[in-house]
């Protein structure tokens, strides 16, 4: 590995978010804060009451203005769905959920446009809704075509016929409400010649001008969407935000008025999507030493009304059904199930946490049953770590100029080798969807987590603690992560920039991604910057923007840095290549000699400051603009089959949790959490622990007091903070030891970073297994907790390992 060594101030330093100083001020504007011209019209959507039924008619006659005031028939065909035409704007002919749109009202303001919308008179012949997984399964209600897909590595049958151990069990995992602080919001703005200008809340702006362009029937290049920041995505803003961008859009095309819409909290509740919930079965087979020989694992997922991403979401549930375990036979049976309810929709990890949750209770059913040390029982059916495993592209002596070099001469927009065939060898372990495990770090990441954590001597002083403890009991946990890294669409693993140098040296970069909290603008910027040689604080990220940077994927898949980064580096060292090139022929110095550095530009003995280089180069006419492009290099992947190489590379972590349960009541708390996570090379460890930490905690709240509850009408019950209750900052571990393990990254990402955003929520599960130990602590059955692990399931949990 070469030195990596960059200006303090580029990439490594712990910088803070760039708009750290706005979001604590209150100076941050969210498009809620945008100011609006006058005459703009303020809309609301009016909700079905009732989960399922024929939609006769809707009255509208009690709603204010007629003239703006519109039902399905004025809006047909107009759809939001991010993937089949499956949802219209409002509801036409029936209702599929309680909170569907049914008509949508524009008034003078936010809160008269609510009011008039809650006037409007469905006429619904209701039928019994489909809300539960049985429901579904005996209506055989499914979203695509053709039954379960199904999966097979190896003849899982015969592993389990002749496994000395078997266990089975079923395990229901509850969905996740996003709960961003800022909710979905969209401002449209009409301009001349029939275009409009969208502002949204959204993870994905190409997505928005797509929808809103098919809404007007307008090319998209007459559709401009930006996105200065979102108060929060978390996946709930990849396609949740099509609705109000594509309904402000219609209203504005029809009144040639500005068009705004929010979502109440309530609302927000009611109306979009949520994580998918789960239930999984599974029979897993095990030698008496713990060696896991085979599984037959089955997902039955709850997709909700629409399709949406369920597709994907499932999958990746798949292919994180066997985590970090090397399983010899694998058989995987993934039902995609529609119910009358919010169409399910990605959520940090997008179907990943489900997958590896229902592996992580297989091996600590394992563990229970057979009597095993649970962190042994997984260490011994880890892949091999890294350096015991095949040989990667360093080891070969493959040349790897990218992100890593640290020459500062301009070698053009070079920016990773292209056209690689994908490097797959022939031997060595590999997942159940055949692609190579040639980076694990499970095994190192482990040790160390052990040590600092103090695991073994605490989990001994716990069982000690226990024995005296008629009321309280406590449990201790470890769990690992292995998240795979890209979008498993292959082509969306794709990102442009823009970058600008201007005359006085300033420098603005543009890219496709959004920014959402996790800090990726400043990531950009530090990439800029250091290619660049300046300081961070140079370079001005700006909007993202559709007329800018076109064609963007969603900012998704924890791939943000990764590819924008890699888009802004190649267009930054576009720009610097025709510098050195111009002051490398003024001092007669080979342009790949012209260094930048430490805000310097050094043609041989002549070094001028940066802002000097530019100035220079400006009245020299050297064009001082670049676009950059990038494109993740050697991923396959055939969904239908489930094989190939989806991922670029792996992202690994671990946690230790420790919690104390009260049998009389089920309240449980956090105590301590011990936490190492991989980022790869850190491009910012200040915001990456942020990622870890909060990653966490949302994780531990899905799985312990985020409960999610529809009535037997199919009403969410659960709408609003009163009822829902996510981890405040007092429910933070008030122990929590976080550290990085920090390896580069084998392969050939920007400054050998890691993606952070996903991988650290599945560091929760430590909580809830952790849970699951206390309440076996009570007695010696199997307590045979679902999730999320709430007070009440605990109670219970604790009851049945008493016996
Ligand atoms: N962090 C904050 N503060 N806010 C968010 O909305 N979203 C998460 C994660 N971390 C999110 C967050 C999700 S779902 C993803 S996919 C990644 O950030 C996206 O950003 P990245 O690809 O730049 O990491
Ligand atoms: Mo994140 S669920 O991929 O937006």
């Amino acid at each position: 590995m070469k030195d990596t060594a960059q200006t303090p101030r580029g990439v490594r330093a712990p910088l803070p978010h760039d708009s750290a100083p706005l979001h604590v001020t209150g100076a941050a504007r969210y498009v809620d804060d945008i100011p609006v011209p006058e005459g703009t019209l303020h809309l609301a959507f009016a909700l079905s009451p009732v989960a399922s039924g024929v939609l006769r008619g809707v009255d509208v006659s009690g709603a204010g203005d007629a003239a703006l005031v519109w039902t399905a028939r004025d809006a047909k065909g107009v759809d939001t769905s991010p993937s089949l035409h499956d949802e219209p704007l409002l509801a036409d002919g029936e209702v599929r959920f309680m909170g569907q749109p049914l008509a949508l009202v524009a008034a003078a303001s936010h809160h008269e446009a609510r009011r008039q919308a809650r006037q409007v008179r469905p006429e619904i012949d209701e039928r019994p809704p489909i809300l539960s997984v049985d429901d579904a399964l005996t209506a055989g209600d499914r979203h695509f075509d053709g039954g379960p897909r199904v999966w097979t590595d190896g003849d899982p049958d015969a592993a389990l016929a002749a496994a000395p151990h078997v266990v089975e069990g079923l395990l229901e995992v509850g969905g996740q409400e996003h709960f961003y602080l800022e909710g979905q919001a969209a401002l449209a703005l009409p301009q001349e010649d029939g275009s409009v200008v969208v502002h949204s809340s959204s993870q994905h702006p190409t997505e928005i001008q797509h929808k809103v362009a098919d809404a007007l029937g307008l090319p998209m290049a007459l559709v401009r969407v930006e996105v200065r920041r979102m108060g929060g995505g978390f996946g709930g803003k990849e396609s949740q935000g099509n609705a109000l961008a594509v309904a402000c859009a219609l209203v504005a095309a029809r009144t040639g008025r500005a068009a705004k819409m929010r979502y109440d909290r309530d609302d927000d509740f009611v109306v979009t999507g949520k994580r998918h919930g789960f239930r999984i079965g599974y029979r897993a087979g095990f030698s008496p030493e713990g060696d896991i020989l085979g599984m037959d694992v089955t997902h039955w997922v709850s997709c909700g009304w629409s399709q949406d991403l369920s597709l994907p979401v499932a999958d990746r549930a798949m292919l994180h059904a066997a985590n970090c375990y090397d399983v010899p036979a694998v058989r995987l049976t993934s039902h995609r199930l529609r119910t009358d309810i919010q169409s399910a929709t990605a959520f940090r990890g997008f179907g990943g946490p489900q997958g590896m949750l229902g592996m992580e209770r297989i091996m600590d059913h394992a563990a229970h049953a057979l009597g095993l040390d649970p962190v042994e029982i997984r260490r011994r059916n880890y892949f091999p770590d890294h350096d015991a495993a095949a040989p990667h592209a360093e080891a070969e002596g493959i040349e790897v100029p990218d992100g890593t070099d640290t020459d500062m001469a301009g070698r053009g927009a070079v920016g990773h080798v292209e056209g690689r065939a994908p490097h797959i060898p022939p031997e060595g372990p590999a997942t159940h969807y055949g692609m190579p495990v040639r980076d694990f770090a499970l095994g190192g990441i482990t040790e160390r987590l052990l040590e600092t954590s103090d695991y073994r001597a605490r989990a001994a002083a716990i069982a000690d603690w226990n024995a005296a403890q008629p009321v309280l009991r406590r449990g201790i946990a470890f769990s690992p992560v292995q998240f795979g890294i890209s979008f498993t669409l292959t082509h969306l693993n794709q990102a442009g920039a823009l970058v600008h140098v201007y005359q006085d040296g300033s420098i603005a970069v543009n890219h496709g991604g959004t920014e959402m909290g996790q800090g990726l603008f400043r990531k950009v910027a530090q990439v800029v910057a250091s290619r660049f040689g300046v300081d961070a604080s140079h370079v001005r990220p700006t909007a993202t923007d559709t007329g800018k940077v076109p064609n963007t994927s969603a900012t998704a898949a924890s791939s943000g840095s990764d590819l924008n980064s890699m888009a802004a580096m190649n267009a930054a060292d576009a720009i610097r290549g025709r510098i050195a090139g111009f002051l490398g022929a003024l001092h007669d110095v080979p342009a790949d000699l012209v260094r930048f550095e430490g805000g310097l530009v050094a043609a041989g003995p002549h070094a001028i400051p940066w802002a000097e280089a530019v100035r220079l180069a400006y009245v020299n006419r050297v064009s001082l603009s670049a676009s950059g492009f990038y494109k993740t290099p050697d991923i396959v992947w055939d969904r239908e089959k489930g094989r190939g190489r989806p991922f670029f590379y792996f992202a690994y972590g671990a946690a230790v949790t420790e919690v104390v349960l009260d049998r009389l009541t089920g309240e449980s708390r956090i105590l301590r959490a011990d936490i190492l996570h991989d980022a790869g090379a850190s491009l910012n460890p200040a915001l990456d622990r942020g990622q870890i930490e909060g990653g966490f905690v949302q994780g531990a709240g899905w799985l312990t007091t985020e409960e999610l509850v529809w009535d037997a009408k199919g009403r969410l019950s659960t709408h609003a903070p009163s009822t829902y209750k996510i981890p405040a900052a007092s429910d933070a571990p008030p122990a929590f030891d976080v550290r990085f393990w920090d390896r580069p990254n084998p392969e050939r990402t920007v400054y050998r970073s890691k993606a952070v955003g996903e991988p650290p929520l599945m560091l929760g599960i430590s909580a809830w297994l952790a849970l699951g130990r206390a309440a076996a602590a009570f007695g010696d059955r199997w307590p045979d907790l679902s999730a999320p692990a709430t007070a009440e399931a605990l109670y219970w949990a604790a009851k049945r390992a008493a016996g």
